[in-house]
């Protein structure tokens, strides 16, 4: 046990094998790069694993018993998920390639609710100049371009929240932002940078009363087990497996059944169909309707080993590791002279993303530095160049905390610092 909290840290590092490795020679890894993606656990690339070794078939059409066990195994995958966000229902969860694949998901069914593919409700959901669409400066790219193209496509206007000097939505205009005019609101649940989280069942309850959908990029809080469904207030989540210790290739969309029944598909293709003629095609109801072709079927299935793995530990215990992480490495940054933070700098609704600025050493530079060292941190703009034009910062270098950090780790990253300090004549 760590002396802070109840999480058996050293057991869990154990369970992710690349922990183990050296970097750079002979340097232990410290990897504090987790909001860009987590590392896997044992039982996630033993499932992977086992799935190729054992049950590899493609699913919903094999008739054979290879086929029968990988669908079980995918569909299976999709009740862990749905239990893992409180979801009422696994018909609500489709899988997507990512988060980003899940929001242009959206924004391009949106886009295409004209088409009436969605069923003869799908109007509501069309889009005409001079609707709005309302985002803010803190998202990710992911969450922002989307939303350009479908203002594009269909002449609406893309309005967003700004941010205030200390990293929080500045939330004084949300009225007239929201108003009468808005059909979507689409935001981040936690910022991939400062790691703020942001007052979704608010805004939500504020965009409801003008009838328009809340869609949330849960990409930084799922993996933390902050997301329940029931209570957060969206109409749309999206989220990303290979950042809550899941693979790559695999993301999950959620919206309530009735919204999926209505929304048209994305991607045309195998298995999303009901009836195909010459002419035209009926649709499969959700999920299926979103999910055209082969799907990355192991994935989906290690991602339901991922949020087993992430139940079985707690997510309790994981959050309150995480907090007292980043309470520690708050402080101890704190005492950089020449470091600015550009998140909130208290841990007071805010995650375990911390990005920050070191005077007269540039963020490559700095994490150069600290991957010599085998601390590795991301530096760059994150893909979230307007927030940091909008913090009047060309780039940051962020340290991401996840269940398997610890405090030396965070340790070693204010050393590497103060070393980068020493090397650059700066201190
Ligand atoms: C908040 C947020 N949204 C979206 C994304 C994009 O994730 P993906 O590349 O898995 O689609 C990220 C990844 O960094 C993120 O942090």
């Amino acid at each position: 046990m760590t002396a802070e909290t109840s999480l058996d840290v050293a057991r869990i590092r154990k369970d992710f094998p690349i922990l183990d490795r050296n970097v750079r020679g002979e340097r232990p890894l410290v990897y504090l790069d987790s909001a860009n993606t987590s590392q896997k656990p044992r039982q996630v690339i033993d499932t992977l694993t086992d799935f190729y070794e054992r049950h590899n078939a493609n699913i919903h059409r094999a008739t054979h018993e290879l086929g029968e066990e990988a669908t079980q195994a995918y569909e299976g995958a999709r009740i862990k998920v749905a239990t893992f966000i409180g979801a009422a229902d696994e018909a609500e969860v489709v899988f997507t390639k990512n988060v980003s694949e899940a929001i242009n998901l959206v924004a391009y069914s949106i886009g295409n609710a004209t088409a009436g593919a969605g069923g003869a409700d799908s109007g509501r959901l069309r889009l005409a100049e001079g609707d709005e669409i309302v985002i803010t400066e803190m998202e990710h790219h992911s969450n922002i371009v989307p939303w350009q193209l479908l203002c594009e496509r269909t002449g609406a206007r893309l309005r967003w929240f700004g941010v205030t000097p200390d990293g929080r939505l500045d939330l004084s205009r949300a009225d007239e932002l929201i108003n009468a005019r808005t059909r979507v609101v689409a935001l981040a649940h936690q910022s991939n940078v400062l790691g703020t989280i942001n007052p979704i069942a608010d805004i939500a309850a504020r965009a409801h009363e003008v009838g328009a959908l809340v869609l949330v990029d849960a990409a930084q809080s799922v993996p933390h087990g902050l997301v329940d469904v029931r209570t957060l207030g969206a109409d749309l989540v999206g989220f990303t497996g290979h950042k809550m210790c899941g693979p790559t290739g695999i993301g999950v969309l959620w919206a309530r059944r009735d919204l999926l029944a209505t929304m048209p598909p994305f991607l045309g293709g195998g298995e999303m169909i009901e009836t195909v003629w010459m002419e035209r095609s009926t649709f499969a109801p959700p999920p299926h309707k979103f999910e055209a072709g082969t799907m990355p079927i192991a994935e989906a299935v290690g991602l339901g080993a991922a949020t087993d793995y992430l139940a079985d530990v707690g997510v309790g215990a994981i959050q309150a590791h995480e907090r007292d992480l980043l309470r520690h490495a708050l402080e101890a940054l704190a005492g950089i002279g020449g470091l600015r933070i550009l998140g909130p700098a208290e841990p007071v609704q805010r995650g375990g993303a911390v990005s920050f600025t070191v005077e007269g050493i540039h963020p490559h530079d700095l994490s150069q530095v600290l991957d010599d060292r085998g601390v590795a941190v991301r530096a760059g703009h994150h893909c979230a160049w307007p927030l940091h034009r909008a913090l009047g910062v060309q780039a940051s270098t962020r340290a991401s905390f996840y269940l398997y950090n610890t405090h030396a780790e965070v340790d070693a990253l204010v050393d590497g610092i103060r070393q980068a300090q020493k090397f650059f004549g700066t201190a």
